[in-house]
């Protein structure tokens, strides 16, 4: 009983994203801590120096600090993840992902005697392979050494997010900055369902970039961080592409969105060309519309199929495609309430509706069970998250509440918890 309030206590949520990591223990309620996922390698003197101690990878705020260093910025920046994974012979995305968590659980180590280490829920894409587990323990164990583990348990993102929304049977559309996964639900993720798509938030990013360039802020487009700012604030999805540029079209007013560059003197103003807006988010839901082509022609990457371990990401399926051949994988019978709970989440996600575009511009829901409804799907339901980028880590914890601290980690079921002390 004892070990049951203990374990309460003490859960910690750990949401492995490609762009950021989100983490922080039960008790932050409904918003977990969010940091960008990368750390830097500086030169051992300078860390020493700043520092104050021998480290050879920063990771969370203090690595603003070191961004200065200019030429070398690049090959000692590690972003640790592609679509979700780190490449298992990577050791310096390894150490990053071991750092970040140590800082992580290192921020919210209670004190006082009687702390023996958290009970640690890490959230990881439906289609990592074996060794991403079997790395990630090993970091753990280490972890439990220094007294910030106490045991832990990795589970499917998609999962967290079907357990946050406290649904058993249904399909989760996770969409992050790396990539996009579709997975069928009924009680667990059925693994021979899932459809994973290699395109998430940063392709969004990309075609921000081109629209930048194409209206003069070329220098502008060649930071991530501000591209990403200004994708976020100028998105728009439209309800249907035709229907919303030609409304753009004529009524430019509307549409155009000056935006300033906080804590800058920069202004952003995509003027005449502010239809443009609309791209960005339908890129997101069907990368296929002719009016595309002329970007990839100029040189913006078309995102690709590619492998990973025995996974395929696809490159330019649709979201609402990418759904239905991810519930014709499952039985009959279960598809239809496969259908009928249609759960999306992740970051990449998060799109909302100006009230002066009002059946223009569309949610991400909206969007979905329309695409879903032209290709024949009818009584579909779709939700979306309330702050979809948090989803998963509210899942993490809720799992770790209601998991018996007893039931131990099984590598044939893939779930339970591994005891570390
Ligand atoms: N309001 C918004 N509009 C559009 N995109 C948004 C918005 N808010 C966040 N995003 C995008 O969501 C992405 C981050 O989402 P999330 O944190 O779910 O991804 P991640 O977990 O890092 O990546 P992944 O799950 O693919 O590994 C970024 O690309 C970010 O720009
Ligand atoms: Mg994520």
């Amino acid at each position: 009983m004892f070990e049951e309030e203990y374990k309460r206590r003490y859960v910690f949520g750990a949401d492995y994203g490609t762009s950021d990591y989100k983490y922080g223990p039960i008790t932050l309620g409904e918003r977990p801590q969010v940091i960008e996922n990368r750390g830097y390698f500086p030169e051992p003197s300078i860390v020493s120096k700043i520092m104050g101690v021998e480290r050879d990878v920063v990771v969370g705020k203090d690595v603003v600090l070191f961004l200065e260093s200019g030429a070398d910025l690049l090959s000692r920046m590690v972003y640790p993840m592609r679509s979700g994974l780190v490449a298992k012979d990577d050791s310096r995305a390894w150490k990053v992902i071991r750092e970040l968590t140590r800082a992580s659980l290192e921020e919210f180590r209670p004190r006082g005697i009687g702390f023996a280490g958290f009970y640690l829920v890490a959230a990881l894409s439906a289609v990592s392979p074996r060794y991403m587990y079997e790395r990630l323990y090993e970091v753990y164990s280490e972890l439990a050494k220094e007294g910030l583990v106490h045991s832990s348990t990795i589970i499917p993102q998609p999962l967290a997010v079907a357990i946050a929304h406290k649904a058993t049977s249904c399909v989760v559309v996770e969409s992050g900055h790396g990539n996009t996964q579709v997975t069928p639900i009924s009680r667990a993720p059925i693994r021979g369902a899932i459809v994973a798509l290699n395109r998430g938030g940063a392709d969004a990013n990309a075609i921000t970039a081109e629209i930048l360039k194409d209206a003069g802020y070329g220098d502008l487009a060649k930071e991530e961080t501000l591209v990403r700012k200004v994708k976020e604030q100028l998105g728009l999805l439209p309800l249907d592409l035709d229907r919303a540029v030609s409304f753009a079209r004529s009524n430019s007013s509307s549409v155009r969105k000056p935006i300033k560059i906080h804590g800058t003197r920069i202004t952003i103003d995509l003027g005449g060309s502010s239809w443009t807006r609309f791209l960005i988010g339908e890129y997101v839901f069907d990368p296929n519309k002719e009016v595309f082509e002329s970007y990839f022609k100029r040189g913006m990457p078309r995102p690709k199929d590619v492998k990973f371990g025995d996974a395929v990401f696809h490159g330019t399926t649709t979201i609402a495609d990418a759904v239905i051949s991810a519930v014709e994988k499952c039985p009959v019978e279960l598809q239809p309430y496969l259908y009928s709970q249609v759960i999306l989440s992740g970051g990449n996600l998060s799109w909302s509706t100006p009230q002066e575009l009002k059946g223009i511009a569309s949610d991400a829901a909206t969007r979905v069970k329309k695409d879903l409804s032209e290709r024949g799907v009818e009584n579909v339901n779709v939700r979306s998250s309330e702050e979809p980028q948090f989803t998963v880590w509210k899942g993490c914890i809720v799992f770790g509440y209601s998991v018996p601290a007893n039931y131990e980690w099984s590598w044939e079921r893939m779930e339970g918890w591994i005891r570390f002390r």
